[in-house]
């Protein structure tokens, strides 16, 4: 259920909610309240102003301020948020803002919430939007009993300054839609494996088309083979879960463009028969986060209705160990043509991609964007907060550059070394399944460019930031985050101009 968001002209004591959260730029003094906030602070008998000035609270970024108000306004409880210096803030930051908001209020066991901006920032309601549906996101479906939360976040009064702009209720509505869009990613991603795989996440793509009033394909297994993509084949086999291959299309009028976003869907991965570590394994029921993210960016693109045509696939298959498993010195061929040599059936991703890339560029599109929760390397590399990616070509990396500006996302690209293409070279086929231990995650990326062939390609390897341990910036849930659909969703936004 979406939050009933009311936007209006205010200050924070016109505001109604159980929490009270207001957004405070830096000031030069602590303890100096914005003007806004005199009010609250008479109203509490100058409480606010002594604790902002004991606790040193300036609004610096990141800077809380919390207070219980014992009934002395309608809020139980407000809580300041640091935003650091004015020129520093823009949508990112406001969605962070809401997200923290958000959550504080489910935290708070808070059924409604009143939201203050400070002036200035008015014409960014639809990152508001976003980060209050992104906030109030909690996976809890499996809770039960005590366990399950008996109060959810439901209503939300956004208070603004005098400038707010006319489209301002618009952006909000879009900017709810794109949340709910990125925690249905969140949600795909979050789910257990003996509940999602090929077949299930196909059913939800299909339910997410059919909301959306987009064109679906799902392939079978038999249809999967029969079109010879025997890399799909090959990870698949070894699972009781068969395959499935899955592309959504967006295809308006008139558009100018056309993208096609794909995105590994390992639904587990266990690593095959080069069986991974009992340690950690139960994290690989994130391993489809890239479909996840496709799939959740066509919900997007089905709320925004931009002119560029946008086609989502998804590579689905489970890697598990079994008497039909492939297994590594196999060589498999490949729907691009090529044979490839296996080394490691743990580097299962590339594969599936391998083939998925090579159906993308059937689509004739102007540019493919894959996401991949594909190498430890890449973690090693950039940490758990960080995806890196990758570009055959600098005036699409440019655009994708200038797009990860806009949503704020961490991501950093990474070379594409042609002297480490050695590594990939077999004796045996055509190409190389893996490279050496050293560059991992830039070997990988090589292999993959081998079947993005002269597309115009972006890969991104998204296995760090794909699931969090720990809150960051508007990521406010443990768990699968939706790295990446912002960027995407900006990328297209531009292509439609
Ligand atoms: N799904 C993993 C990569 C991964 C690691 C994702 C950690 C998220 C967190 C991938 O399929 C994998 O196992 N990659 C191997 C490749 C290696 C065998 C060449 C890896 O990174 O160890
Ligand atoms: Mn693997
Ligand atoms: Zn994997």
């Amino acid at each position: 259920m979406p939050l009933e968001i009311q936007l209006r002209v205010a200050s924070p004591i016109d505001l109604a909610g159980d929490v009270l959260v207001v957004g405070v730029f830096q000031a030069g003094k602590s303890g100096v309240l914005p003007p806004s906030l005199h009010l609250v602070d008479t109203a509490l008998g100058g409480a606010l102003s002594k604790q902002a000035a004991k606790e040193e609270f300036t609004g610096k970024r990141d800077q809380v301020l919390s207070l219980s108000t014992l009934g002395r306004i309608t809020a139980e409880k407000i809580v300041l948020l640091g935003l650091g210096e004015r020129r520093s803030v823009g949508a990112p930051e406001v969605r962070t803002l809401a997200s923290k908001a958000a959550r504080t209020a489910n935290g708070d066991k808070a059924k409604s919430l009143a939201l203050a901006l400070p002036a200035g920032l008015e014409g960014e309601m639809r990152a508001v939007g976003e980060g209050l549906e992104l906030g109030a996101y909690r996976f809890t479906k499996y809770l039960t009993g005590d366990r399950k939360p008996k109060v959810a976040l439901a209503s939300v009064a956004v208070g603004a300054g005098a400038k707010m702009k006319p489209n301002a209720k618009v952006l909000l509505a879009s900017g709810q839609k794109i949340g709910e869009a990125i925690n249905l990613a969140r949600d795909l991603s979050n789910e257990p494996s003996n509940v999602i795989y090929p077949e299930t996440f196909a059913h939800a793509a299909e339910a997410v088309a059919k909301a959306g009033g987009l064109k679906i394909q799902v392939f079978d297994f038999k249809e999967i083979r029969r079109r010879g993509m025997k890399l799909i084949d090959a990870v698949g086999r070894g699972s009781a879960h068969e395959p499935r291959f899955v592309h959504i299309a967006w295809t308006p009028k008139g558009a100018k463009k056309k993208l096609v976003f794909v995105g590994k869907g390992i639904t587990f991965d266990s690593g095959g028969l080069s069986i991974k570590p009992a340690a950690g394994m139960g994290d690989m029921k994130h391993d489809m986060s890239g479909a996840a993210n496709v799939v959740g960016l066509m919900a997007a693109v089905a709320a925004l209705k931009p002119k560029v045509e946008v086609h989502a696939i998804a590579a689905l298959a489970e890697n598990m160990p079994d008497g039909n498993a492939y297994r590594p010195g196999d060589v498999w061929g490949s729907l691009d043509g090529k044979t490839v040599e296996i080394i490691n059936t743990d580097a299962e991703g590339r594969l599936v991609l391998a083939d998925a890339l090579a159906y993308a560029r059937g689509l004739t599109p102007d540019l493919i964007v894959d996401n991949a929760t594909l190498t430890g390397a890449c973690v090693v590399a950039l940490g758990n907060t960080c995806s890196g990616w990758y570009a055959n070509d600098e005036a699409v990396a440019r655009e994708f550059a200038a797009a990860i500006k806009d949503s704020g996302e961490s991501m950093w690209r990474m070379p594409l070394l042609d002297d480490l293409r050695e590594q990939i070279k077999s004796e045996v086929a055509d190409v190389k399944q893996t490279g050496e231990r050293w560059g991992g995650s830039i070997t990988a990326a090589l292999f993959l460019r081998e079947f993005a062939g002269d597309a115009k390609w972006i890969h991104c390897d998204i296995a760090g930031p794909a699931a969090l341990e720990r809150p960051m910036a508007w990521m406010q849930a443990k768990g699968a985050s939706g790295h990446a659909v912002l960027t995407f969703l900006s990328l297209i936004e531009r292509s439609a101009k």
